[in-house]
């Protein structure tokens, strides 16, 4: 399937000020020069916040990780769970239409959704507030036919229950989700032959968790509940769990010892027109901003380094320690210079 972004873009994408703080943290995960490693939760942060996902969000978020451009639009354009293109402002309704649902009636649900939301996938109902679109198997297969909504499931649909879920979301409720047809989890149609005993909880894990976290179709700002706190049992309240606090590392020693006399030459302006920096593998509009700001314009300064200079620069002239050497930048830079 072809996916490309909407001709239809918003001017800018910003991420909420907590969103921002959270993103900040989830970079943090990842060992330096490896931030790139952050596109998808990004992506998806981005996504939770706004419902889909618009090209300044993407080249923001690759901004923030240093990436090229081209690089985040691949990880968008080809996971599914990426909406290039905004969607029902209420709920997007991803019906799976892979054997097992389509034996057991995902065709009767798509039929419905063409009905009440519209014929066409991804298009919006008349009221702007659903969308569908038809999935490949989300891995629930033993409770088809089913459907996606927001971060739920909702399994053992049939056409008449999945028309009242849509009336359900249209009207600004979250019915709950997981098996509509009494089932508790995945157990046989008939009933249980063995571990009869369900200890009375009242869900299975998955619609509990759910239920307890209440954003199945929310949009995500950022100010709710932290990662860290533990998921509510049913009834209970939610007990907040103390983030354990990271033991301190020992900064790790530079693979080749350099002094502050290894500081490579930098220029207070470009001798002439700058290089195109991003023409490195590796530098991103970001980086090539750094650099420019660190007085670092042209393949032939970056071509000139020694091994200790790219030491002294790996360490402090870009935000990403490592990714000089790790990308050969030198080597980039002689053939570009040449
Ligand atoms: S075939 Fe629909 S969830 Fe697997």
């Amino acid at each position: 399937m072809l996916r490309r972004l909407t001709p239809d873009q918003p001017e800018s994408f910003a991420f909420t000020n907590a969103n921002m703080a959270w993103a900040q943290e989830q970079i943090k995960k990842y060992p330096e020069g490896r931030q790139a490693s952050a596109i998808i939760p990004l992506l998806w942060r981005a996504q939770e916040q706004e419902g889909w996902l618009s090209k300044p969000a993407i080249e923001g978020i690759a901004d923030m990780l240093g990436m090229a451009y081209i690089r985040a639009l691949e990880v968008a354009t080809f996971y599914f769970m990426f909406q290039l293109k905004p969607v029902g402002s209420v709920a997007h309704i991803q019906i799976c239409g892979t054997l097992s649902c389509m034996l057991c009636g995902s065709e009767d649900l798509i039929a419905v959704c063409q009905e009440e939301i519209n014929e066409k996938p991804y298009l919006p109902s008349a009221d702007g507030k659903l969308s569908w679109e038809e999935v490949e198997c989300l891995g629930a297969c033993t409770n088809a036919p089913m459907a996606q909504v927001g971060k739920d499931y909702y399994e053992d649909l049939t056409a008449d229950t999945l028309r009242g879920l849509l009336k359900d979301f249209a009207a600004g409720n979250v019915p709950k989700p997981g098996p509509q047809n009494g089932r508790f989890a995945a157990e046989p149609k008939g009933g249980l032959t063995s571990l009869k005993d369900k200890t009375g909880e009242a869900h299975n894990g998955s619609v509990a968790l759910a239920v307890s976290i209440g954003d199945s179709v929310k949009r995500i700002d950022g100010s709710e509940v932290p990662l860290w706190v533990a998921p509510v049992p049913v009834g209970q309240q939610a007990a907040v769990v103390e983030k354990p606090t990271p033991k301190a590392k020992a900064k790790p020693a530079p693979a080749v010892a350099y002094s502050d006399d290894d500081k490579p030459e930098l220029l207070s302006a470009p001798n002439g027109e700058a290089d195109d920096l991003k023409m490195i593998k590796g530098i991103g509009p970001k980086l090539e901003n750094e650099l420019n700001g660190a007085g670092v314009y042209h393949f032939s300064q970056i071509a000139s380094w020694t091994e200790k200079e790219v030491a002294w620069a790996d360490e402090n002239l870009v935000s990403f320690k490592g990714r000089i050497s790790r990308d050969n930048w030198v080597s980039q830079a002689k053939e570009l210079a040449t």
